[in-house]
C-alpha cells in the first residue's frame, strides 16, 4: 500500500512529462481538414458506391425450425439469397467530437430474392421468395486514432441497427405456408438481419478497413531527390464542424534522411468551413524542401565561357577582363574563367506580408582554369536578391513560380586587385534569368502532391496567406475510374 501510494505521484509525473515531451516537436507541417460540407459529399458518394457494391454481397443461408398448431414441428431453409435491389436514401456522415466520425443510414430498403425449402416429416416443399426489408436504420460511431508508425486507425466504438418491417412474397399458393412466414419467420428474419448488420459492419472495419490502413504508405516520392512524409503526428481531431488530420509534412532526402533541426510552427487555423476540404501548409514544408534541394546541390551552378551567349561583348576569359582587371590578364594571359555559385544557406520563403518572398544570398567564386586543369581561385562575390513567389493550387498539386528581383552584388575578396563588379552583374543576371530561375521554376511547376487528392478534381479553390502557413480551400469532385 505504502509503496503504491509513493509510486503514484511519480507515475503521474511520468505521464505528465511523457505527454509534454511527446507533444514537443510534434506540430504538424500540414493539416488536412474536411468540413461538414465535405463529409456530406463523401457520404453521398460513399452511399452511391455502397449501393452498387451491395449487389456483389453474398448473403448467408438462413434456417430454423417452426411449429404449427395441429401439424407439429418442421424445418425451413432459405438459400441462394441474392440482393436484388437496394435503396439507401438518407445518409449522414458528421464529425463526432473527441472521437471521430458518426455515420447514419436511414429510410433505406433492400429487396432480396431467394429459394426456400420446407421439410415436415416426409413432406418436402420448395419454391422461391421475394423479401422486402423496409425502414432500415443504421448508426455507427467510428473511433479514429493514429498508431506509432503514423498510420491512421479506425474502430467501431458503437453500432446499432433497426428494421421497421419485413414483407415476404412467396411463390405458390399455400396459405398455411404464407401464414407460417408471416407469423414466425418474418420477425425472426428481421431480428437476425438487425444483428447481422452491425456484425458485418464491425467485421468490415476490423478485417478490411483497418488492415488496409496499416498498409497505406506514409511517405511518397516527389522526384528522384526528395520524398514527403505524410505520417500522422496525432490522432485526427473531430469538432462539431470539421475533422482535422495532423500530418508531419516533412520533405526529406531520399538518399540520406537526416533529422530536421527546427520545429514546425504552431498554426492557428481560422474557423473556415465554406469549402469541403482545406490544407494548411506551413513554412516548415517549404523549409525542409529547400534544405533538401540545396544540400543536393540543386541550387549550385557553374558558368563557363561556352555558356555565355555568342552575342555577349564580355567573355569569361582573362583577356576579356583586361581593361577592368589589368592584373588578371597579366598574371594569367589567354585563359578561361569559371564562376561557381552556391547559396550561402538554403533560401526560405517568407510568408509575412500577404505576399510570398525569398531573399536568397548567393556566393560566387571566380576561378582561372589553368592549363593543367587546376582551378585557381581569384575572387569571391556576394549576391543578394529579393525574389517574389506566386503559388497556384488548381490541380491536385501546389505549384509555384518565382519572379526574380534585382540583384545587388559586392566584391568580397580579390586576389587580383579591384575590378568592376557591374561588369559581372550583367553577366550573372543574364545567367540567372535564363538558366537558374527557369530550372527552379520547372521544378516548382512539377509541384508537390497533396494527400487524398489522387482521384479527386478540385473546384472553387481559394488560397490565403497567413503568418507561417498557406491555407488552401477547395470543393472536390470524385473522378470515377
Ligand atoms: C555546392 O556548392 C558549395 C559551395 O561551393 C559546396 O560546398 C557544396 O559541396 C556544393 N554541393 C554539391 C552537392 O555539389
Ligand atoms: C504583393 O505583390 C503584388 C504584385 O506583385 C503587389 O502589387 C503588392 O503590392 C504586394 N503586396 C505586398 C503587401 O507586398
Ligand atoms: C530586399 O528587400 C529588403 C526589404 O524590403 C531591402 O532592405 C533590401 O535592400 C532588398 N534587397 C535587394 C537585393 O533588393
Ligand atoms: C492553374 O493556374 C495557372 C495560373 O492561374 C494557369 O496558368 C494554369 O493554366 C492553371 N492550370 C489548370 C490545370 O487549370
Amino acid at each position: 500500500m505504502g509503496a503504491s501510494a509513493g509510486a503514484l505521484p511519480s507515475l503521474l509525473l511520468g505521464i505528465l512529462l511523457t505527454s509534454i515531451l511527446g507533444s514537443l516537436g510534434a506540430n504538424p507541417g500540414l493539416v488536412a481538414r474536411i468540413t461538414n460540407k465535405g463529409l456530406e459529399y463523401v457520404a453521398r458518394e460513399g452511399v452511391a458506391t455502397l449501393q452498387s457494391k451491395l449487389h456483389e454481397v453474398t448473403l448467408p443461408d438462413f434456417n430454423g425450425d417452426f411449429k404449427i398448431k395441429y401439424m407439429g414441428r418442421g424445418h425451413y431453409e432459405f438459400h441462394s439469397l441474392d440482393i436484388h435491389s437496394c435503396e439507401l436514401l438518407g445518409s449522414t456522415l458528421t464529425p463526432l467530437p473527441g472521437q471521430g466520425l458518426y455515420l447514419a443510414i436511414s429510410d433505406s430498403s433492400i429487396r432480396v430474392k431467394g429459394k426456400w425449402k420446407v421439410r415436415k416429416g416426409i413432406l418436402k416443399l420448395d419454391g422461391s421468395f421475394d423479401v422486402k426489408v423496409k425502414g432500415i436504420t443504421i448508426s455507427v460511431n467510428l473511433l479514429l486514432g493514429s498508431e506509432s508508425s503514423g498510420r491512421p486507425t479506425v474502430a467501431v466504438s458503437s453500432c446499432s441497427s433497426h428494421i421497421d418491417d419485413v414483407e415476404t412474397h412467396m411463390s405458390g399458393d399455400l396459405s398455411w405456408l404464407l401464414n407460417l412466414f408471416h407469423n414466425q419467420i418474418e420477425s425472426r428474419f428481421r431480428r437476425t438481419l438487425e444483428s447481422k448488420i452491425c456484425e458485418e459492419i464491425q467485421d468490415l472495419v476490423a478485417s478490411d478497413l483497418q488492415p488496409y490502413l496499416q498498409t497505406v504508405p506514409v511517405t511518397t516520392e516527389i522526384d528522384n531527390l526528395a520524398g514527403i512524409d505524410y505520417s500522422l503526428v496525432e490522432a485526427p481531431r473531430a469538432t462539431a464542424q470539421m475533422l482535422d488530420v495532423m500530418i508531419k509534412g516533412e520533405i526529406f532526402s531520399l538518399d540520406h534522411r537526416s533529422p530536421v533541426g527546427f520545429l514546425a510552427p504552431v498554426m492557428r487555423l481560422p474557423e473556415e468551413h465554406s469549402r469541403m476540404v482545406y490544407f494548411a501548409v506551413s513554412d516548415y514544408v517549404f523549409k525542409t524542401a529547400s534544405l533538401v534541394y540545396n544540400e543536393a546541390g540543386f541550387l549550385n551552378f557553374s558558368i563557363t565561357d561556352d555558356l555565355v551567349p555568342p552575342t555577349s561583348n564580355i567573355r569569361l576569359t582573362t583577356n576579356s577582363f583586361r581593361t577592368f582587371v589589368p592584373r588578371l590578364a597579366r598574371l594569367y594571359p589567354n585563359m578561361n574563367l569559371e564562376l561557381r555559385g552556391a547559396m550561402v544557406s538554403a533560401p526560405f520563403l517568407n510568408f509575412g506580408s500577404g505576399n510570398l518572398s525569398s531573399t536568397p544570398q548567393i556566393e560566387v567564386e571566380g576561378f582561372v582554369l589553368l592549363p593543367n586543369s587546376v582551378r585557381e581561385p581569384v575572387f569571391r562575390l556576394g549576391m543578394a536578391t529579393n525574389v517574389s513567389a506566386a503559388l497556384t493550387f488548381n490541380t491536385s498539386k501546389i505549384t509555384g513560380f518565382l519572379k526574380p528581383g534585382k540583384i545587388q552584388m559586392e566584391l568580397k575578396e580579390s586576389k587580383v586587385g579591384i575590378f568592376n563588379v557591374e561588369l559581372l552583374e550583367a553577366l550573372l543576371n543574364y545567367y540567372l534569368l535564363n538558366n537558374l530561375y527557369p530550372k527552379v521554376n520547372d521544378k516548382l511547376a512539377e509541384g508537390f502532391p497533396l494527400p487524398l487528392l489522387n482521384y479527386i478534381q478540385l473546384h472553387d479553390p481559394v488560397l490565403q496567406i497567413h503568418k507561417d502557413f498557406l491555407l488552401l480551400g477547395t470543393n472536390i469532385r470524385y473522378l470515377r475510374v
